[in-house]
């Protein structure tokens, strides 16, 4: 888009964000121009604790489908609109609730006793079949306090539940489910960016497979990263591994530092085609005409209750 026409989208945006009293979240994996006319953004935990706090009558999630749905459970009483209702997930996709339904039900008969560990990138109808939702943020903390004599099924992200095997050293039974972004990372690009760049520090998200894990120096979400790259007084170079618009997040916020993004095997970019699907123009629109709206389901309840529990210390 020209810059003036850009100008005149946000400035409409603005102007109806302030006439109908709108509060605009937008996860980091937003594109930039996005992120800077939200008033929060943020990882899904800290967007999922800000959606409870928001006292403007109208939420505008600038994020994906199960994060808007997640803000409307946390904050029932508020208009959630979702730019483009199509912006999905293809974490969430791997798991319908159906199916894990089904399994779950094989796994009691066969004598198992377990609790559902659900990553946040999943459908409210998942949550409401799970005892605990969790984020990159406080998986850790969760899966460490299921009891011992219970087994744990940890849906729908094999690599971020792999990951949690290994700093928790408790064995899971994991869904077969992975994100489609951080699934694609090339080894071999990073070997060579590596050697390109020895004295660099690589981040890489959680939700990355072993292989990239491995060759990794901070393996955190998308908050985590922020932190760690705060630390670093001195200006270094960081390769990430994890959603591209997540650069304009660590450049904005730590500029003395160098990001240099990790390729993809497929594409050079790695940006999320669900995330990609909110623009600016789509913005205006749903505060213009009030949708596409979430409304309330009734699977909503039960996920709300886990919802709670998990993510808001204070309601356990
Ligand atoms: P976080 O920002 O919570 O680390 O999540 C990453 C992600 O893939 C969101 O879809
Ligand atoms: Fe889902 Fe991956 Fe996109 Fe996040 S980046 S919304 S996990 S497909």
């Amino acid at each position: 888009m020209k810059n003036a026409v850009v100008s005149d989208v946000v400035a409409g945006i603005l102007e109806l964000k302030e006439r109908l009293g709108a509060t605009i979240l937008a996860h980091y994996y937003q594109e930039g121009e996005i992120q800077e006319i939200a008033d929060i953004t943020g990882d899904s935990l800290k967007l999922a604790r800000a959606a409870t706090q928001v006292q403007s009558p109208v939420i505008v999630f600038c994020g994906v489908h199960f994060m808007a749905e997640t803000a409307k459970m946390l904050n029932p009483t508020k208009k959630v609109l979702l730019p483009d209702l199509k912006a999905g997930c293809s974490l969430s996709d791997s798991c319908p609730a159906d199916k894990l339904a089904r399994y779950q039900e094989m796994l009691r008969i066969n004598g198992r006793r377990f609790q559902t560990v659900t990553y946040i990138n999943s459908s409210a109808a998942v949550k409401a079949l799970s005892d605990w939702v969790v984020t990159s943020g406080n998986a850790e903390e969760i899966v460490r306090q299921v009891p011992e004599d219970q087994e744990i099924l940890f849906v729908p992200d094999r690599h971020l539940g792999s990951y949690l095997e290994e700093v928790t050293g408790r064995k899971m039974i994991l869904w077969n489910g992975s994100c489609m972004v951080h699934e694609v990372f090339s080894i071999r690009d990073l070997l060579d960016a590596k050697k390109r760049l020895p004295q660099a520090k690589t981040l890489a998200h959680p939700e990355c497979p072993a292989n990239i894990r491995e060759h990794s120096d901070f393996i955190g979400g998308t908050e985590a990263m922020l932190r760690y790259v705060g630390q670093w007084a001195e200006p270094t170079d960081f390769l990430v591994a994890t959603e591209a618009n997540m650069l304009w997040q660590l450049q904005t916020k730590h500029p003395r530092h160098r990001y240099h993004p990790v390729p993809g095997i497929t594409c050079a970019c790695n940006k999320c085609p669900h995330m990609a699907r909110n623009t600016l123009e789509k913005i205006r629109d749903c505060l213009r005409y009030g949708e596409p709206e979430i409304t309330w389901q009734p699977e909503f309840d039960a996920a709300r209750r886990v919802l709670e529990r998990s993510l808001l210390p204070s309601s356990r």
